[in-house]
């Protein structure tokens, strides 16, 4: 029985976030209800959460850097930042102009990433604001663009797969340049002609158990909307989404990759849209 997480909140940033460095490279607008974070030559920028949490629908409406934006990388993620982390990642690869962004996401459950999945989006992320967000609960890790269920991580603990659970994470985003790797495998770089490059931010609800960097369980877990039955599952209508997500727009997928991996990540065995 899988539900379509609650609308976000418009909340300003400050309520819930703070700058992580450049500080000067954040611009507040409209009372601090918008942001945007500006690369230029110098430095790029990025923020993150006042709090830690433990489970949850954390979402976030980005417009992304218009124009020329080869090089550039857009990142929003939840991450533990400690030895064995655990981190759930959305990075948005920009592009020469006119073409298009590639959306990269990721998990990395006990400090062990190399799951990747590349997707082209179905609209141009520049033009509008669009919700990106992360449902994480005991159950499963959902990646969603709007409502549209674009990932699914399932908890596989029994077959031997670290699943997120007892490592509180903040939340970041940042904007900054990767042009030795980001566009086109690195081939096109960053014209810094065009610089600044701007990200547009709003939204900054957060839907979480806040919990203390070492708490080992959420007091209230199983108990907050995103634990109920209906988020433990994607529903048959979500599925068919995801299913289309996956057959019209998938790039890369690493459960795919044999070369990379000629034996296959047993997680893999529920990354599936069916
Ligand atoms: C950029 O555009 C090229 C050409 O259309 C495409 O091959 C590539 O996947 C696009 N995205 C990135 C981030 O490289």
């Amino acid at each position: 029985m899988g539900a379509t997480p609650k609308k976000p909140v418009h909340v300003p940033f400050s309520r819930n976030y703070m700058p992580t460095w450049a500080y000067d490279h954040i611009t507040y607008l409209n009372g601090g209800n918008d942001i945007q974070l500006k690369l230029d030559k110098y430095t790029g920028t990025g923020f993150q959460s006042k709090g830690n949490y433990l489970f949850g629908h954390f979402s976030m409406q980005i417009k992304m850097v218009p124009g020329d934006s080869a090089g550039t990388v857009t990142a929003f993620y939840l991450s533990s930042q400690n030895n064995e982390h655990d981190e759930i990642d959305f990075e948005f690869l920009g592009n020469r102009t006119g073409q298009p962004y590639i959306l990269q996401t990721n998990v990395f459950t006990g400090g062990k990433g190399d799951r990747e999945h590349r997707i082209f989006l179905w609209f141009d992320p520049t033009k509008a604001y669009h919700s990106y967000s992360i449902l994480w609960n005991m159950h499963q890790i959902v990646f969603f663009v709007d409502d549209i269920p674009i990932r699914v991580f399932k908890n596989s603990k029994d077959l031997g797969v670290k699943f997120p659970f007892n490592q509180p994470m903040k939340i970041y985003s940042s904007l900054w340049n990767a042009d030795d790797w980001a566009t086109r495998g690195g081939l096109e770089k960053t014209d810094w002609s065009k610089a600044p490059f701007v990200a547009a931010y709003k939204s900054f609800h957060i839907d979480g158990c806040q919990a203390s960097v070492n708490a080992k369980y959420c007091a209230t877990q199983g108990k907050q909307w995103w634990d109920q039955k209906e988020y433990q599952d994607l529903d048959a209508a979500q599925y068919k989404r995801l299913k289309w997500v996956r057959k019209k727009y998938t790039i890369y997928n690493y459960c795919t990759d044999r070369v990379r991996f000629p034996k296959m990540a047993p997680e893999c065995k529920r990354d599936r849209d069916a």
